[in-house]
């Protein structure tokens, strides 16, 4: 057993065959996993290449690449792994030499390694430090920075926004009053007695640490400023699957791949049409697709997923 296999819990890939069955992969082909994690996702991509087929693979945590580079070590040359955020995809394929890709995915989120690790503070169930960085080398703001230093306005805003927290001002008030805050245990109690007891089986504190990791790390700015990048790099009928876990996130891939279908980005009442973007994507999923409830049951972490599918239209010549 390696160093790495004796790590924690294990991720199980959520929605792998509905992704299979998006991406199509075949030997010969290039695609992209942007959240390579434990790299699940990114081994069933190669496995149905074989044995030609190339993946870049992207995480921006020094421990996930690290982890992912020993997972994939086998597959050699095949696999290239690479640290960096998904908004940086369209350079980061380039220097890679991965454009045009034929299949792009994207796995949002954490995976159970980052969630189940103490010292990276985002559980609100172990001790550790309020981190929540994804990548600790570039990312200077930690989730501490903020609870200690935004006004209770501006931390309300954030669980009220990114955790759809309903108490999120009498949170705010709370943390005001409470802090310095330094430790996942204590935020999770503030925030518990703020809100007064659990909510069914969820931990009263599970929005307000999801709302700042969201924060922390700019997680749907880094989703809108990567999709059009990933349409840019895909090549005419590659295919972009993108799976999300919370509302928030699925709104922005669903606007943005109904935009894309539809091109034009006119006023409706305009008569005709003055921008003269045509249409780059053909959505593949009108409904998302959703983990069955046996695999609900086999990986509980799949139950909020939705996997959205889109297909890149051919260039027009105009
Ligand atoms: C749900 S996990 C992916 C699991 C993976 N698909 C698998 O099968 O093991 C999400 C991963 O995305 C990474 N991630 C999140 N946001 C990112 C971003 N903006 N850029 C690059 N990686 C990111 C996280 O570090 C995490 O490892």
């Amino acid at each position: 057993m390696s160093e790495l296999e004796g790590e924690r819990a294990e991720h199980i890939p959520v929605l792998l065959q509905a992704v299979l069955e998006a991406l199509q992969p075949q030997p010969g082909g290039k695609y992209i996993d942007l959240t390579v994690g434990a790299a699940g996702h990114a081994r069933g991509i190669l496995e149905r290449s074989s044995p030609s087929g190339r993946l870049l693979a992207l995480d921006a945590d020094a421990e996930a690449v690290r982890y992912a580079r020993s997972a994939l070590s086998d597959l050699g040359e095949r696999a290239v792994v690479r640290q960096g955020f998904f908004d940086e995809v369209a350079r980061l394929a380039a220097e890679a030499g991965f454009v045009p890709a034929q299949g792009i995915v994207a796995d949002l989120g954490l995976s159970s390694r980052q969630l189940e690790s103490a010292e990276r503070g985002f559980s609100f169930q172990a001790p550790g430090p309020l981190d929540m960085r994804l990548d600790r080398d570039r990312q200077e703001t930690t989730a501490a920075d903020l609870v200690n230093n935004l006004s209770e306005s501006e931390l309300a805003t954030i669980f009220y926004r990114y955790g759809e927290e309903r108490r999120s001002r009498a949170v705010a008030r709370a943390i005001v009053r409470r802090r310095p805050i330094h430790t996942t245990l204590e935020l999770a109690e503030v925030v518990a007695r703020a809100i007064g007891g659990p909510r069914g089986r969820i931990h009263p504190a599970t929005r307000v640490f999801m709302a700042l990791r969201i924060a922390v790390n700019d997680e749907l700015g880094a989703l809108e400023r990567m999709l059009p990048q990933a349409v840019e790099i895909l090549a005419p009928g590659g295919r972009l699957a993108v799976i999300s876990f919370h509302s928030l996130e699925d709104r922005i891939v669903k606007d943005f791949m109904r935009q894309e279908a539809k091109g034009c980005v006119c006023p409706p009442e305009a008569p005709v049409c003055v921008c003269g973007r045509e249409p780059r994507l053909r959505v593949l999923t009108r409904r998302p697709v959703e983990p069955s409830a046996e695999e609900c049951a086999r990986n509980p972490r799949s139950r909020s997923a939705k996997l959205r599918v889109a297909e890149k239209l051919p260039a027009h010549s105009s």
